[in-house]
C-alpha cells in the first residue's frame, strides 16, 4: 500500500521555504498531495487555482522529483480531504517557537478528529525568516521578492498580474 501524506496551507503565495519542505517530503512518501486551503483568518492576495498553478510550475521549475498532486480545497475540514485519498500524516514546515504554538493545537484537534499524525519538518535555515504575508508586504510596497519566493511567483508579482 503506497504510503500519502497531505502538506497543506494558504500558499498565499508559495514560497521557497514552502518548496523546500515539498521537496524533503516527497523524498519520504510514495506521494504527497499539496492542497491550498482557503484560511478564513487571512486576506488572500491570490485565488485558489492561481495559486495551484503557481505551485505546478516552481515544482516543476526546480525541477523536484517525486509524485506530487497539487490541488485546492474550500469545502469542510482538511482531516475530510486526507480521508479521503487515504492520507494518515499532515506534514507542516516549522521555522521557530512561534510556529509550533500556531501549529500545536491544529495538530492535535486534526489527530482527535481523525487521527491524522501532523509531522514537522525543519526546512533550510536560509529560509527561516520567509513568510507568505511578508512576501506580500515588499511585493505590494514594489520591492524584490526574488530572494524569497520561486520564480514563477516572482514573475507573477514584478507584473503585477493579480486576479
Ligand atoms: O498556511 P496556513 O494559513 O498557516 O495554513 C493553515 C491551514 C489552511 C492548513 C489551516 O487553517 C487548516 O487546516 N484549515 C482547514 C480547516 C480545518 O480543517 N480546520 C480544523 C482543523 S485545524
Amino acid at each position: 500500500m503506497s504510503r500519502i501524506a497531505v502538506v497543506p496551507g494558504s500558499f498565499d503565495p508559495v514560497t521557497l521555504g514552502h518548496l523546500d519542505v515539498i521537496e524533503r517530503a516527497a523524498k519520504l512518501w510514495d506521494q504527497i498531495h499539496v492542497v491550498v486551503v482557503h484560511n478564513p483568518g487571512k486576506t488572500a492576495l491570490l485565488p485558489i487555482a492561481q495559486r495551484v498553478t503557481l505551485i505546478e510550475q516552481s515544482i516543476r521549475d526546480a525541477r523536484i522529483k517525486g509524485d506530487i498532486v497539487v490541488t485546492g480545497w474550500s469545502v469542510g475540514l482538511l482531516v475530510d480531504y486526507c480521508t479521503d485519498v487515504g492520507a494518515s500524516v499532515l506534514v507542516k514546515g516549522i521555522r521557530s517557537q512561534l510556529d509550533v504554538s500556531y501549529e500545536t493545537p491544529m495538530a492535535i484537534v486534526n489527530r482527535n478528529l481523525a487521527n491524522v499524525e501532523t509531522v514537522f519538518m525543519l526546512p533550510d535555515p536560509a529560509h527561516a525568516h520567509v513568510s507568505s504575508s511578508l512576501v506580500r508586504q515588499v511585493a505590494s510596497l514594489g520591492g524584490d521578492v526574488s530572494p524569497y519566493v520561486p520564480r514563477p511567483v516572482a514573475e507573477l508579482l514584478q507584473t503585477n498580474e493579480v486576479d
